[in-house]
């Protein structure tokens, strides 16, 4: 599998211009043709920094609906699939999604679970599961930015069997970059997390710099492609995302077989000083 990432930078609320610009930019990289799966970044048509509600409600589209319509035209035209993140409007509530689209359609969708400051007063939160999905052959989990903080969203798709996590993100902070080496670890599956670039700058708003360094990480924690800081970019790379289905370390330790579920029953309490 080729699998690739983008680091873009969207103008806020320029969604027609910057799935048009998205789409350009994948079109253009030289490896564009051989791309098998392409994860973009999170709210990647929209920008990051909305006022309020409102303006959120206004800029949001339901799935399918007009942005994975252009995004299924581009895996037509580069027979690929993408994964990329949008803003969602399901009825009266507004998601921050990611798709996952294919020259035959939409085929599956995550709604944010663990939202990010001021995105809890925005969005409504996911309410189900990170989702498995398939690319071929090979199982793809969803995941969207802040849920790397919580390693409960990564164990959650490899236990559920994924070998390549796509991990559109928005991040202002530096530290997932790193943590997405452990979680690769820790689970033995790729990652690939796709940032974004650049700042968004709203009249009366603090401005919003984004952390780039965008990479894809494989089971061992090799970094196997990254993007710098500031720049706008397509990098790619061929896997073998079978590596991902032997959790066997050096050491002879199967660390899904080995795990001990038995005792870790506070994962599902609620906190507490007891065990
Ligand atoms: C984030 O979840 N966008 C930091």
């Amino acid at each position: 599998m080729r699998l690739a990432i983008q680091q873009f930078v969207p103008e806020f609320g320029a969604v027609e211009g910057n799935r048009e610009r998205l789409a350009a930019a994948v079109e253009a990289a030289p490896e564009a043709a051989a791309i098998d799966l392409l994860v973009a970044p999170e709210l990647a048509f929209t920008g990051y920094r909305f006022r309020d509600r409102a303006e959120l409600e206004r800029l949001a589209e339901p799935v399918p609906g007009p942005t994975t319509e252009a995004l299924v035209a581009l895996a037509r035209r580069l027979d690929l699939h993408v994964v990329a993140g949008l803003a969602e409007r399901d009825g009266e509530r507004v998601y921050n999604a990611a798709a996952l689209v294919g020259p035959a359609g939409v085929v599956g969708r995550y709604r944010k679970v663990h939202l990010f400051a001021d995105e809890r007063r925005l969005f409504d939160p996911g309410r189900e599961p990170w989702p498995v999905l398939r690319v071929g052959d090979v199982p793809v989990g969803l995941m969207i930015c802040f849920d790397w903080i919580f390693p409960e969203a990564a164990r959650t798709l490899a236990l559920g069997g994924a070998w390549v996590i796509a991990l559109p993100a928005n991040l202002v902070l530096p530290h997932c970059q790193s943590a997405v080496v452990t979680r690769a670890i820790e689970n033995r599956v790729f990652i690939a997390l796709s940032n974004r670039a650049g700042a968004d700058r709203r009249e009366g708003l603090e401005a919003l710099r984004f952390t780039g360094q965008s990479r894809i990480v494989g089971p061992d924690g090799e970094v196997l492609v990254e993007c710098e800081r500031d720049e706008a970019a397509v990098r790619a790379v061929e896997i073998d995302p079978a590596l991902a289905a032997d959790k066997t370390l050096a050491s002879g330790n199967d660390i899904f077989a080995e795990r001990r579920p038995a005792l870790y029953g506070a994962l599902t309490r609620p906190p507490g000083n007891g065990a």
